[in-house]
């Protein structure tokens, strides 16, 4: 088992796992220094390409991002999104995450559960591919967002999926909008390491996206806590920048290249 996978899994119960999403090199590096896994979404398509949904980008859009992320990360986990329609049955899903792993060089693919895929898991971890599975609201299969987990058979729908993705042999997985008691009994249940967004304090660990957190995207439902608005930051910036070329104060000589190297 590759090693990074190992120290994941051992943290279940010990000490909680820090994920985030990155799409590019200069945000992995940063981020490749607190986090034990990064995650090259899918949500790519809302966030980057301001796509209403995450249903039409493509795997050469991910394996960009993918190879440019890669660059940055050495220390965490770096596992890949399969979009919408890669995975649709265990050949294509082989192919094209043989084709993620090779090319972008991750460690590990992410792909959502409609409820009945637990094969393609299965034969993806028997061609030794790594697998995290997702479950709750799945933006992949569900359009409208919605709590989920809320009545008991919910929850109990919610807890035989996780099982059988953990007994497919995924080795975390993430749960999504899931209401915090069906979250915590998932959490308990299971021996793999769920990852939280939006499904309360009792998963093993936690994501967002980070550019909600850093207040860039503009998407802030009550479970994304913005940590930073980074967006006043960067128009502070560009207003200072603005000023000074109006007033030709930029470049000022300590900007202008004289010939020599510097
Ligand atoms: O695409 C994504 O960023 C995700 C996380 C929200 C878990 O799937």
């Amino acid at each position: 088992m590759n090693k990074k996978i190992k120290k994941i899994l051992n943290k279940k119960n010990r000490s909680k796992l820090v994920s985030l999403t990155a799409y590019s090199k200069n945000i992995a590096k940063i981020l490749d220094k607190h986090c034990d896994i990064i995650l090259v979404g899918d949500s790519m398509a809302n966030v980057l390409y301001g796509l209403k949904n995450t249903h039409t980008i493509e795997l050469k859009n991910i394996i960009q991002h993918t190879q440019s992320v890669r660059q940055g990360v050495k220390n965490a986990l770096l596992v890949v999104d399969m979009p919408k329609g890669t995975y649709k049955n265990s050949n294509i899903a082989k192919r094209n995450a043989k084709k993620i792993m090779k090319v972008s060089k991750c460690d590990a693919v992410k792909i959502e559960s409609n409820n009945k895929n637990f094969n393609i898991i299965k034969n993806l971890v028997k061609a030794k591919i790594p697998v995290m599975g997702h479950i709750g609201f799945t933006p992949q299969f569900s359009s409208k967002f919605k709590v989920q987990g809320v009545t008991k058979a919910e929850s109990k729908k919610l807890l035989n999926e996780a099982m059988l993705i953990e007994k497919a042999g995924a080795f975390s997985i993430v749960l999504e909008c899931i209401e915090s008691k069906s979250a915590k009994k998932i959490t308990k249940r299971l021996t793999i390491p769920t990852i939280g967004i939006g499904s309360s304090k009792y998963c093993d660990g936690q994501i967002l996206v980070t550019d909600d957190m850093l207040g860039l995207s503009g998407f802030y439902p009550k479970f994304v806590k913005k940590f930073i608005n980074l967006s006043a930051l960067i128009e502070k910036a560009v207003k200072k920048y603005t000023t000074e070329v109006k007033l030709n104060s930029f470049p000022s000589k300590k900007n202008i290249l004289n010939g020599t190297r510097n």
